[in-house]
């Protein structure tokens, strides 16, 4: 996703407080080049089980553009995908003209089931 639309939707998610509450910017969870996050092998467990609802369009490993659509989103940022997936649950994100369709997939996730889907997408590698 091009920097300005990324920077856009962070904006819009701080935005909404009921959206900021949940998100842990606790110091153990930041990214750097040289210090991936650390998650939990739960969180992973359970969000490769959520994953499986997506891997008809995303593709196993994520390496599949969704209907021809979506970026290709195998290894993404957690915390890029946390921001989207947040955003297409309560209708606000729609890309390509299918932020409906996207909307329906995770309109009944928690934000703890975002947090480990996107956990999980992030650790997916090209195979
Ligand atoms: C029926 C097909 C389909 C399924 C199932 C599906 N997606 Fe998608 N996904 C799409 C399409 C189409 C888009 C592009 C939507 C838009 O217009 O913004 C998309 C976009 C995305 C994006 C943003 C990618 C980008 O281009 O920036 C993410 C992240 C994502 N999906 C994750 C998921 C997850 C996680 C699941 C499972 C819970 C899932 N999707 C299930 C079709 C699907």
């Amino acid at each position: 996703m091009d920097k300005k639309l990324y920077s856009l939707f962070c904006l819009l998610y701080f935005a909404l407080p009921s959206c900021g509450s949940n998100f842990d910017d606790s110091p153990q969870n930041r990214t750097s080049s040289t210090n991936r996050i650390i998650v939990s092998s739960d969180n992973i467990k359970k969000g490769k089980e959520l994953f499986t609802k997506c891997v008809g369009c995303h593709g196993f490993n994520g390496e599949k553009h969704a209907l021809g659509k979506s970026a290709i989103i195998q290894g993404q940022e957690k915390e890029g995908t946390i921001v989207q997936l947040t955003e297409y649950s309560a209708g606000f994100l729609n890309q390509y003209g299918m932020g409906g369709l996207m909307q329906g997939q995770v309109r009944n996730f928690s934000d703890s089931d975002i947090r480990d889907v996107a956990s999980y997408i992030e650790s997916l590698l090209a195979q």
